[in-house]
């Protein structure tokens, strides 16, 4: 029988509306899972904007694209950062996956499998909003958390966002995230909204993952590129996200895992649709 490769649960960090958060939760939510001694790789697949780097201090000399392009190897676009922590950048990679033939979609996919290295992790930090490529990314997911904020606009960005998802990755365990909430009632009073028009229009509902406060020392902590979950351990935002960390742990059954070329194959499916 062929051997089965390493698999992992590869959780898509996404919004419909920008700035609300995806990046510093991504970024903390992977620390939180080391700390729990996982495995974990960070895989930044905004487009160009380096994002994840930013909230850690971290500037990536290579990305993704120099892989497809042939330049490096993908071990050598690994960087190593806090509480070692793997972390690749996806750069103009993310992009040009959509123009791969055949055989380099087929090389670079294989390069994935040259990594030495197992992880129980795979965390994707997104752009906003529904753009192709990234949106393969989503879909391909095993898991995908939707950050949204007690904003109308979010709110409403998230709805439209949930209905995309729920029609085309129905294998995803899909969750939410209420950000910069007042309490912790006004973000369940979102969740509740966002589900009810859920349950109506597509009769379907999100599961709640929990929620993090507007709190100062997060805005403090990405000033200072230094992680929260290292900066200020006893916030509230750090253990709002080891918090849901811990539902995320708890939760190992609610999806597959799977390996990086069945991932790949997944996400050139959907830019080639
Ligand atoms: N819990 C919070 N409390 C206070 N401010 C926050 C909180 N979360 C995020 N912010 C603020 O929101 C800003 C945007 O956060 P972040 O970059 O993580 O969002 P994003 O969703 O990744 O944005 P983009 O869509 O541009 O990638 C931060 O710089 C910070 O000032
Ligand atoms: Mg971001």
């Amino acid at each position: 029988m062929a051997k089965k490769g390493p698999s992992s649960r590869i959780i898509a960090v996404t919004s419909g509306k920008g700035g609300v958060g995806k990046t510093n939760f991504a970024v903390n939510l992977a620390l939180a899972l080391r700390q729990m001694d996982y495995r974990v790789v960070l895989i930044d697949v905004d487009l160009g904007l380096a994002n994840a780097d930013i909230v850690l201090g971290i500037t990536p000399k290579y990305n993704l694209g120099h892989v497809m392009q042939g330049e490096k190897t993908l071990q050598e676009v690994i960087m190593e950062g806090p509480l070692g922590l793997k972390i690749i950048s996806g750069g103009s990679g993310i992009t040009e996956l959509a123009n791969l033939d055949g055989w380099r979609l087929e090389a670079f996919v294989s390069s994935f499998e040259q990594l030495n290295q197992e992880f129980d992790y795979v965390i994707l930090d997104t752009g906003a909003g529904v753009h192709r490529a990234v949106m393969s990314f989503v879909l391909a997911a095993t898991d995908i958390i939707v950050v949204t904020t007690p904003e109308p606009t979010a709110i409403t960005d998230a709805y439209g966002l949930l209905k995309i998802i729920h029609q085309r990755a129905g294998h995803a365990k899909v969750r939410l995230v209420v950000n910069m909430a007042k309490s912790p009632a006004e973000a369940e009073t979102v969740a509740e909204r966002l589900n009810s028009v859920l349950r109506e229009f597509v009769r379907w509902e999100v599961e709640y993952a929990g929620y993090i406060l507007t709190e100062s020392q997060v805005v403090r902590a990405i000033a200072a590129q230094q992680p929260i979950l290292l900066s200020f351990p006893s916030s509230m935002a750090s253990r709002s996200i080891k918090r849901i960390a811990g539902v995320l742990a708890g939760e190992e059954g609610a999806s597959q895992p799977m390996g990086f070329r069945g991932f790949f194959a997944r996400v050139s499916g959907f830019l080639h649709i």
